[in-house]
């Protein structure tokens, strides 16, 4: 591999654990490696409610989508952090109400780019790029997004379960900000990101994915650092939530039970 101007989190090395691919074993994907499966087991001694918490993540995901799309008629989907294909990908999700939905998959991990392309190649309306969400300017800029999606119209931009994995160095409010800012009035923001309220358990947990993935990860928060991301935009009822208990009367999903920690969120309008 030719490492000449590549940055650290952009190579490939199945032998270090790495969060898209452990991300893929909760949901009970097969692109994982033993390094990966290994860290999914030790953290879920930690958080034993992990396992349940991913797949109620996506759960949400797939009502955000809907009701994105039945209720505020969005067919523009900006993934960021979107993670390797799935059985269940944004655009899938999306064409359960709409067949012209536009889905662009962001990520910075090399192989989602590979199998993304792999499983995408045939469809003229879905995009992946490899794009780090600390540069917000660049995913907006680049060719394949412009070319997908028209910003001059709604775009939902999905920052779901990533943000925990970037440092406190501002990039979570520089991104909501710059989304705001170049999506414009009548866009969306939905997001969410692993929150405790408990102090020992955000350091504990932070500090166990930081050392298994050789620094690749950010931090555990509180929710109400997670609140103020959403300040100026209109939140959507029912607000800000354990995304679990987010519009789950309809049939998509269940309340999460154990809670030593919760993906926390919600969806903004851009006003
Ligand atoms: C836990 S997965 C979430 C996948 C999906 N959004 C979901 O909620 O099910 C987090 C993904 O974010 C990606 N990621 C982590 N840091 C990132 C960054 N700075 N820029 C872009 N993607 C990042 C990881 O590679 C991984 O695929």
């Amino acid at each position: 591999m030719n490492h000449h101007h590549t940055p650290l989190s952009h190579t490939i090395d199945v032998t270090q654990p790495n969060v898209a691919r452990m991300h893929n074993y909760y949901l009970g994907g097969k692109d994982n490696y033993p390094a990966d499966r290994q860290v999914c087991q030790r953290l879920l001694e930690h958080a034993p409610s992990t396992q349940i918490l991913t797949i109620n993540n996506r759960r949400f995901l797939q009502r955000v989508i809907r009701c994105l799309i039945l209720e505020h008629g969005v067919r523009q989907f900006l993934d960021i952090g979107a993670g390797l294909p799935t059985r269940d990908n944004i655009h899938d999700m999306a064409q359960r109400y709409t067949a012209d939905a536009r889905v662009v998959y962001v990520d910075n991990d090399p192989m989602v780019l590979a199998y993304g392309r792999v499983l995408l190649q045939h469809s003229d309306q879905t995009a992946v790029i490899q794009a780090d969400l600390r540069h917000p300017d660049v995913i907006l800029d680049h060719p394949q997004t412009a070319a997908l999606l028209d910003l001059r119209e709604p775009v939902a931009a999905l920052c779901v379960s990533v943000l925990h994995c970037v440092p406190d160095d501002g990039a979570p409010a520089h991104l909501v900000r710059r989304l705001a800012a170049r999506l414009g009035p009548g866009s969306f923001l939905a997001i969410s990101q692993l929150v405790s309220e408990d102090a020992t358990m955000r350091h504990v947990i932070t500090d166990f994915m930081r050392e298994s993935t050789d620094g690749h990860w950010g931090a555990v928060r509180r929710s109400q650092d997670v609140d103020r991301l959403f300040t100026g935009l209109d939140i959507l009822e029912p607000g800000l939530a354990d995304v679990s208990a987010w519009r789950a009367d309809t049939g998509l999903g269940w309340r999460q039970r154990t809670r030593e920690w919760i993906e926390y969120g919600g969806v903004g309008r851009v006003i």
